[in-house]
């Protein structure tokens, strides 16, 4: 069979790792896929640089839309990235009947329901592997493995950015400012980390994930989206002495009355395996009903890490490019005309349970006062633990400080918020409270 034609938008990173695993392993490749794919022509606004990777007999332009324009091209790879000419130029690819590859989740998560519904129309495949959790081959767990469950909740490590700052603050106690600082030194972290750090990376990811486990739209703009820019070295020390680890955790439940979708800081048991994920690496659990709780590890992002999923998904496309586009996996798992209509739960809704660290005046009656307002709003402590605070004396009140940390079972979030507007109202608790939310994950 004639090998597959594959144009390649973009040879950073990324591209390079496609193009070289693709020719260092084609024959491995051909074996399992039954042709050959062949990357003949790369796009690259850098065209010296893109000749330089790819060597002799490839065409190297810097104009994308040649890639659209040539009729032997089969398949496109979208490696360029956002929203703006990423945008045009798939939804071009499609509309001139070639598949399309993609690692672009942000492009996805905002205008996945518009580029679908393109490539259905025109019977298409748009493959995403790379676009989650890099490496670690969730998609197809999710679109294809799991595809006998009632998929119940996933949560994920999904940003290696913020898990290096994490492990990095718990291992040397140091506060987010200065990790990150180093983490850029490094390399770990952007120059501008902002969609990292603010778990906006994370929420394009667990949107589409979210989509793919209940077959629902993608629904970025109704995520709920808290970063790692708040925490403290001090709430990492307090939640280990309590057994805990807190990751940004990115999770997604299905709930009577719809489906939660949030990012935020999360405490998780140090027992859990999710917990000792560190570093930069990746993790994400599944649980379905019938095949209980499952673990998926790797790394989330890298060069050939990231090539080994862009090249599963045109082996995918290389086999399935003959099969009727009704019988193709459809993108989101789901058959268009079955998705659910059950809407994304507004954060007040969710249901948690909360870590509480508050600096309080160490004085009679402080703790009593407290705990009233949280028993007023129905809500249950689990643990208290009150340690000496870092700076012991406020010379303005003369009076000790403490900290104390609550942990609760679980509650409304709209009933947390409220009791901690009381009690950040009392004139005993001295500092903004910080709250992060637990989840057992058993
Ligand atoms: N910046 C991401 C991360 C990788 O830190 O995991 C690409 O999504």
């Amino acid at each position: 069979m004639k090998p597959i034609q594959v144009g390649l938008m973009g040879i950073g990173v990324v591209g390079s790792g496609t193009f070289n695993v693709l020719k260092r392993n084609q024959d491995e490749i051909v074996r399992r896929a039954g042709r050959g794919i062949e990357i003949t022509m790369v796009a690259d606004l850098d065209v010296e640089r893109a000749k330089s990777v790819v060597g002799e007999g490839v065409a190297v332009v810097n104009d994308a839309r040649a890639i659209i324009a040539n009729p032997d091209i089969d398949v496109v790879i979208e490696l360029i990235g956002g929203y703006g000419i990423a945008k045009a130029l798939v939804l071009e690819a499609i509309a001139a009947g070639k598949h399309v590859v993609t690692a672009n989740k942000a492009l996805l998560a905002v205008h996945g329901t518009e580029i679908f519904a393109a490539a259905s129309a025109k019977g298409v495949m748009v493959a995403f592997e790379a676009a989650v959790a890099g490496g670690i081959p969730i998609i197809k767990a999710l679109r294809e493995g799991l595809t006998a469950n009632r998929i119940q909740w996933i949560a994920g490590i999904i940003n290696g950015t913020t898990n290096f700052i994490l492990s990095e603050m718990r291992d040397k106690g140091l506060d987010f400012d200065v990790v990150l600082k180093e983490a850029q030194r490094l390399g770990y972290a952007e120059a501008d980390p902002t969609f990292d750090i603010q778990g906006i990376d994370a929420a394009h990811k667990l949107t589409l994930m979210s989509a793919m486990a209940f077959g629902i739209p993608v629904q970025f703009d109704k995520a709920y989206v808290e970063g790692i820019t708040q925490l403290g070295a001090a709430d990492i020390k307090y939640a280990e002495q309590l057994g805990y680890r807190i990751k940004l955790l990115g999770i997604t439940k299905r709930m009577e009355t719809g489906i939660e979708l949030r990012v935020h800081p999360c405490l998780v048991p140090a027992k859990r395996l999710i917990a000792n994920v560190e570093g930069a690496m990746n993790a994400v659990v599944a649980h379905g009903d019938a095949v209980g709780t499952t673990l998926y590890y790797g790394k989330g992002a890298g060069s050939e890490p990231t090539a080994s999923a862009v090249i599963a998904d045109l082996v995918d496309i290389a086999r399935l490019d003959s099969a009727e586009a009704a019988q193709r996996v459809p993108h989101l798992a789901f058959q268009p005309d079955a998705m659910s209509d059950l809407p994304i739960l507004p954060m007040g809704e969710v249901r948690s349970s909360y870590y509480l660290r508050l600096r309080v005046a160490d004085q009679a009656g402080v703790l009593a006062q407290l705990t009233g307002i949280l028993a007023q709003a129905g809500i249950n402590i689990d643990a208290v633990l009150q340690r000496e605070a870092d700076e012991v004396q406020d010379p303005a009140l003369g009076a000790a400080q403490t900290d104390l940390v609550i942990l609760t079972h679980e509650c409304k979030e709209s009933d947390m918020n409220n009791a901690i507007a009381q009690v950040q109202a009392l004139p005993t608790v001295l500092q903004p409270i910080a709250r992060i939310r637990k989840e057992e994950l058993a």
